[in-house]
């Protein structure tokens, strides 16, 4: 099967589906030819980015849930797979960022990166699971990180998520193989979203750009989208430099160890004197 035909007629439900990669996710599925479920929190900016989408008719359909809330991520997953009749994949993509010194962060810092990027995986991972045992198929997609593979200074709170998110989608991964359901884990790097403007409560820096050395993030989501359909297990993208450098820092490679050291270095002489990382 081509990578394209692989999510012909599928019905998909993106989290977080209204901004940076979520949004390209579902652009890029509907130009696929999937049913798309673009799930987010806030109705106005769902509605917003729906609409940029243009007219998909039926192909298109939007969701209201906030992810760290159970009750609404199992509504709005059996509600659609109701709906529409099955659940092909559910992409769990919905996340926060958080860049930052260790010891500025308040445990309520720590609460709600927690909330927002793990629970909110086990939630929609809950739902999902019991309802493609049942079809004897389906593939979730939890997106992690690239500091979920590899501990980037600075970054204790995120990382502890998204190895998280790592562990629990790679041990299903082997799990339901044989159940029909396949699981993918994304490991973005740098990629060009709105994520790099937000800090952990929310609160948008307007002053704060993105990279330039960002990833552009429709380039970002063709190459995933490809992956997931040949069933890769972890996707890491973009691939260079980050897959070798993953790879050299779990074979114990002095050179990354230096470059992580010098990294803790540089992050925190950028947050003393310009308050931000980069
Ligand atoms: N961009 C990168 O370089 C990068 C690198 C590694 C991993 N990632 C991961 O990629 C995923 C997408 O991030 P992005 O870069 O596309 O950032 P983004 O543009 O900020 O998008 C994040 C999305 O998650 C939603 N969200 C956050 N908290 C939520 C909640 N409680 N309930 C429902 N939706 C919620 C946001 O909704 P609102 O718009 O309402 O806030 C937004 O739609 C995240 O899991 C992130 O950790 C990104």
């Amino acid at each position: 099967m081509k990578e394209n035909d692989y999510y012909q007629e599928k019905t998909c439900i993106v989290t977080g589906g209204n901004s940076g990669i979520g949004y390209a996710l579902c652009e890029e599925l509907l130009r696929r030819g999937a049913n798309v479920y673009m799930a987010g929190r806030d109705p106005s900016k769902v509605a917003a980015a729906a609409r940029a989408l243009g007219d998909h008719g039926e192909r298109l359909r939007t969701l209201i849930v906030d992810v760290t809330k159970q009750d609404q991520v199992q509504r709005a997953i059996e509600g659609a797979a109701g709906e529409a009749g099955q659940l092909d994949l559910l992409f769990n993509n919905a996340g926060i960022g958080g860049t930052i010194q260790y010891e500025k962060a308040t445990l309520e810092d720590w609460k709600t990166i927690i909330d927002t990027n793990v629970w909110s995986v086990i939630y929609g991972v809950h739902a999902a699971v019991p309802i493609m045992l049942r079809q004897g198929a389906g593939h979730i997609v939890n997106t992690s990180s690239i500091a979920g593979i590899v501990p980037p200074p600075m970054q204790a709170l995120y990382s502890l998520t998204k190895f998280g998110v790592t562990g629990l989608t790679e041990c299903l991964r082997y799990e339901y193989a044989e159940k029909g359901i396949r699981f993918s884990t994304i490991c973005p790097a740098n990629i060009a979203t709105p994520i790099f403007k937000k800090s952990i409560d929310g609160t948008v820096h307007e002053q704060l750009g993105i990279p330039d050395d960002a990833y552009p993030v429709e380039k970002a989501v063709n190459e995933i989208l490809d992956k997931v359909a040949a069933g890769a297990g972890i996707i890491v993208v973009p691939e260079k430099p980050w897959t070798s450098m993953w790879r050299k820092y779990w074979a114990g490679d002095p050179e990354i160890e230096e470059f992580l050291l010098k990294m803790a270095h540089d992050r925190r002489e950028s947050f003393e004197t310009k308050g931000t990382y980069y």
